[in-house]
Formats: C-alpha cells, structure tokens, sequence
C-alpha cells in the first residue's frame, strides 16, 4: 500500500474515532448544543473566543434571552449590547457581534456556506467552520487554541502557533481530517465538538490525560515522549505598563460616571472621568490594574472635586451600579469602594 494511501486510511480513523468518542465521552449538554441554530453558534463561538466555558453560559443564557433572533439582535440599542457582554472583555466582538447580525438580517437569511459566511463581518475561518458543522451538520474545518494544540501533539507539529507556517499545515491536517457531510459515518457536529471536547478536557495545555485519549496510538508527540515541546513556546516578550489616571467625584452616595468614546478601549461604556494626567491638586485614593493583551494598565484613581461637562454622564450610586456596562476592573473597584 503506497503511504498516502495510508495516510488516507490513519486519517479516516482518527476522524472516526474523535466522533465515537464524543459521542461517549464529550460534552452534550452546554446551553448552545441545545435546539442548535446557527445563530446560538454564532453567539457562543464568539463569546468562546477569548473566554472559557464556565464564564460564557451565563452570558450566553442572558444574551438569548434579551435577544432571541438575529433581527432581535440587529436591532438593539449600542447600549443594551454592551451591557450583556460587560465582564466579557475584548469589547470588538460585541460590536462585531451586531454588525454581523445587521448584515444577517439584510440578507435576508442565514448564509450557510463557508464562502458566504466569510463575508459576514466578525466572521474569519474558525467560526465559519463552526457554523458549518455544528449548525448545518456540513463540512466545516476548524483551528482554534484546542484544536491547534491537539494537532501540534498528533502529528509532532514544529513552530510557533500564528505563524503563517504553521497554520498553513494546521489548517491542512483540519481539511484533511474534517468529514464531508455525505462519507458514511460522518457526524460533522460530533467531530467538530469532539476535537473542542479532547482539547479541553484530555489534549489539555497541561498534564494532558494522554492514558484516556482515544487518539494515543496515533500521537507523535506521546511516541516521541515530547508531548511538553507542542505546540513549541513563543518567545517570550515582556508587556509594557502604563499608567492610566482616573477620577473619583463623589455627590453623597453617588459618584460620577461618564460614558467613553465609540472607539479604542472599553468601547461606549462607563467609566470613571480619564484625564490624560494626574491631577495637580488630587489625592490617589485607590489603584487597580488589569492586563490587556498588549499592555498592563496601572490605573490611579484620583479623588476630585470638579464639575465635568461631559456629553454623556450620569450620578450613579450602588444600588444601580448594576443598570450601566462598566469595564471589568472598574465595577469591581467601585462595587468594593460603595458598598464599603
Ligand atoms: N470552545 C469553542 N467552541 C466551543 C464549543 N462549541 N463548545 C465547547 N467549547 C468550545
């Protein structure tokens, strides 16, 4: 037999066996599995992308219910938006998220080809293939951070993930392995969530459960005994710090909060008044930092005694902290600050 006959054969397996295995093994009962619509998968893949499983139900549950239709969604105020995906960080997919369902509803309909999903904006070739195979049981290949690492063990797979490289190769191993909707046995939703269900919970970054993967016999990496070299390391680069200033003007129980720009971090929510510098006459009164993904924020908050004219602000106390989309790290701060 000629070895990409072979190959062909190994490939068939593996395909087969993550489909049996989810079947048996894999996660059946998360919200966006239940009564599947390519809009729900739309919504969790999005909400997926940068948030872990447990974080996103909630979100998930909330977001259908305020918007149970893509027109639902389409049609809702910038500022409804926001609030459901506040605490979710990475605010552009929440944007991303009603542009896309805008384009949706002027379509017409849901497009259902992984050509006509690509041209939906906020949509790459991850979710496109996502879509394809859990929502229209169809062909849809998909690389994301699971499925890179499984296949950078699988087949002892050198470089480093997002390098042009390397994702050329995984995206191939992804055509190669994901079934077409007419092969005999093909389940392409079970081995889509079969290759997301190994990769979370067997293939995992650490101390993977190499002894209860129904792929080992295939596993370069484990036969090589290499399985901590894959994926290969970025190189490491240090994050830069800045320093970001914030104010603190307080009425009563009440504080000030004013809603930021469209654009650029923490897109139209919340937030305590920014000035570009510290104040000559404040006083810092606290300090909380969060990590973005190019930077660390060190932010001071500065107590003050001004009257901003702002185009947008409002009084708020705590018992209505909760009616306003806030970034994460602030509502965390002002929520232990008012209810001190
Ligand atoms: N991560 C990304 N997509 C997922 C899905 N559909 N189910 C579980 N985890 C996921």
């Amino acid at each position: 037999m000629s070895s990409s006959q072979n190959q062909l054969i190994q490939s068939e397996l593996i395909t087969r066996q993550v489909i049996n295995w989810q079947k048996s093994h894999g996660r059946h009962q998360l919200p966006w599995q239940q009564d599947v619509t390519p809009y729900k998968v739309l919504v969790s893949e999005l909400m997926l992308q940068q948030t872990q499983v447990a974080t996103v139900i909630p979100y998930f549950q909330r977001w259908m219910q305020a918007f149970p239709t893509v027109q639902a969604l389409a049609a809702a105020p910038e500022d409804e938006v926001m609030r459901l995906w506040q605490g979710l960080g990475y605010y552009a997919r929440a944007r991303n998220l009603q542009k896309a369902a805008r384009h949706i509803t002027a379509l017409g309909e849901f497009p259902a080809t992984l050509d006509a999903l690509l041209q939906v904006p906020g949509v790459g070739r991850y979710t496109a293939g996502a879509i394809m195979s859990f929502a229209y049981q169809q062909h849809g290949p998909i690389v994301d951070g699971n499925v890179r690492r499984l296949y950078c063990r699988l087949f002892a797979l050198e470089g480093v993930p997002n390098t042009p490289a390397l994702e050329k190769q995984l995206w191939a191993k992804a055509e190669l392995l994901t079934p077409e909707h007419q092969e005999p046995h093909a389940d392409c939703r079970a081995f889509a969530q079969g290759l997301l269900d190994l990769g979370a919970t067997v293939c995992k970054p650490r101390q993977p459960l190499c002894e209860q993967c129904p792929l080992s016999s295939h596993c370069l990496a484990l036969a090589q005994q290499r399985i901590s070299d894959f994926p290969n390391a970025k190189p490491k680069k240090t994050v830069p710090v800045k320093d970001g200033h914030f104010l603190l003007v307080r009425k009563a129980q009440q504080v000030l909060l004013v809603k930021r720009p469209g654009a650029g971090i923490w897109p139209a929510l919340w937030c305590l008044p920014q000035p570009a510098q510290a104040p000559l006459d404040g006083v810092l009164v606290g300090e909380f930092s969060h990590q973005f993904t190019h930077y660390k924020l060190q932010a001071k908050v500065w107590s003050a005694d001004l009257s901003i004219e702002e185009a947008e602000q409002s009084w708020v106390d705590a018992a209505n902290l909760a009616d306003f989309g806030l970034p994460a790290p602030v509502r965390v701060y002002l929520e232990a600050l008012l209810n001190a």
